[in-house]
Formats: C-alpha cells, sequence, structure tokens
C-alpha cells in the first residue's frame, strides 16, 4: 500500500473514532490540525506519513476522552499494521500521540518530541488558541458546568495533571492564564510562534474586553 493510501485509511480511522465526540474534540478539530500539521510539515520537511498520521490520531486514545486508553492504543497499533506500516513507523507514531498533550508537559521530566512530534504538537496547540481556541474554550466549560467568570477565584500557577483536571474551582476565563496564554512561548517552531502571536493577541483583545462589559466601563 502506498503513503498516500496508508493516509487516507487512517484518516477513515480517525473520523469514526472521533466523529461522536462532544468535547470540542470532534472530528472538525483533527481536520484543522491535519491542515496545519500539512503546512508545518511541509515547512520543517519531516515525513508526511509519520507527521499526518500522528496528526489524525493524536486525540483517539486521550484518556479524558476514553475510559480505556490503554485499549484503544493496542488497537490504533493493530490498525497500523494492518494498513502495512513497519514496526519503526508505528513506534514512531505511537510515541507521538502518547507524548504530545499539554498535560504531559505539566510532569516534571517533560517528554522529548522529534521534529514531526513537535510539528503535531504546535498544529494541536495552535487550534487551542485565537478565536477557534476561544471558542473551544467556552464549549469545553459549558459541556463541564464550569463557571464562566468569578474574579474571586484566582488562576492557579502550578498544577500538576490531577490538578489541571480538577474543575471544582475552575472558571473558563482563569483557563485562559492557567494554559491557553502560555502556549505562545510553548511553541515549537518559528512559523508556529508567528500564528501563535498574531492569535494570543487577539485572545488579549477578548480578555480585555470581556472584563470591561463585567465591570460595565463600556
Ligand atoms: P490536551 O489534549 O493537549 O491535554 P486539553 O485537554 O487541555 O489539551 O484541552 C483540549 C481543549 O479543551 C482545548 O481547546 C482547551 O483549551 C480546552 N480546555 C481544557 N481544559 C479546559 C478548562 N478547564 N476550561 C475550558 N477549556 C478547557
Ligand atoms: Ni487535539
Amino acid at each position: 500500500m502506498n503513503s498516500d493510501k496508508q493516509i487516507e485509511k487512517i484518516r477513515q480511522f480517525s473520523y469514526k473514532k472521533m466523529v461522536t465526540d462532544r468535547t470540542g474534540h470532534n472530528f472538525d478539530h483533527i481536520e484543522r490540525v491535519v491542515k496545519m500539521a500539512t503546512r508545518l510539515s511541509n515547512e520543517e520537511h519531516t515525513d508526511k506519513l509519520i507527521t499526518i498520521g500522528a496528526a489524525y490520531l493524536h486525540d483517539v486514545a486521550d484518556d479524558k476522552l476514553v475510559a480505556d486508553p490503554t485499549a484503544l492504543e493496542v488497537e490504533i497499533k493493530d490498525f497500523l499494521k494492518q494498513i502495512e506500516l513497519s514496526e519503526e513507523q508505528i513506534t514512531e507514531i505511537m510515541y507521538i500521540t502518547h507524548n504530545l498533550s499539554f498535560s504531559k508537559s505539566l510532569s516534571k521530566n517533560p517528554p522529548e518530541l522529534s521534529l514531526a512530534g513537535q510539528v503535531v504538537q504546535d498544529s494541536d496547540r495552535l487550534d487551542a488558541i485565537g478565536a477557534i481556541g476561544i471558542t473551544r474554550a467556552i464549549y469545553y466549560g459549558g459541556v463541564n458546568a464550569e463557571t464562566i467568570y468569578d474574579p474571586s477565584i484566582k488562576p492557579r500557577e502550578k498544577m500538576n495533571k490531577t490538578e489541571y483536571r480538577n474543575l471544582d474551582n475552575e472558571t473558563i476565563i482563569n483557563h485562559f492564564y492557567e494554559k491557553l496564554l502560555k502556549l505562545t512561548s510553548m511553541m515549537n517552531t518559528p512559523t508556529a510562534k508567528r500564528i501563535a502571536l498574531h492569535r494570543q493577541q487577539f485572545m488579549y483583545e477578548f480578555l480585555n474586553e470581556f472584563k470591561s462589559e463585567w465591570l460595565s466601563e463600556i
């Protein structure tokens, strides 16, 4: 099977797994990440099958979306074997999808990613910021019944993964300070950094406007 055919099969597999998601990780998120990963992959000259394959699969076995991520990782590996990827290619894709998430980067020793992995990570992070990122944060907050804003609750400075996932004292606006506004400086590739700066500016404008309205200043 040639690599275009393999990528098409991976796309179909990802679609089946993600189409029912209602937490803001729906297939449209996956398609935007793939589109950005294609653009960054062309600039960084990373392997297409690895980069695009990992982009399609990056949320399929996410521990906040599925009850048994390990079982799904086994299923993904079997599927990749079926469509004739080599052991090496499978290992590389699985390493990327297993290690790219923001919550992983909160750990003491954040995993190191290959350039292809960095491209997918940047693409995923770019989709969490700017106008789309704002929309996704509000959507996620709605799904999880988060408070919109409460000036008496301060953003958490240092969090581990469990704290990050604990939404008891979380607000949608605090999520911007706890994560979204940190992503620009965490971008790996120069193009992603440039796009992130633009999107970050827009988030600052949104937050200023939001707080002014909250205080009835405008
Ligand atoms: P990752 O999959 O990289 O670990 P997350 O699961 O943290 O990323 O985030 C997935 C999406 O949900 C992002 O768009 C993110 O901004 C949003 N999100 C995550 N946690 C919150 C939260 N507490 N409030 C609002 N949005 C959130
Ligand atoms: Ni994602």
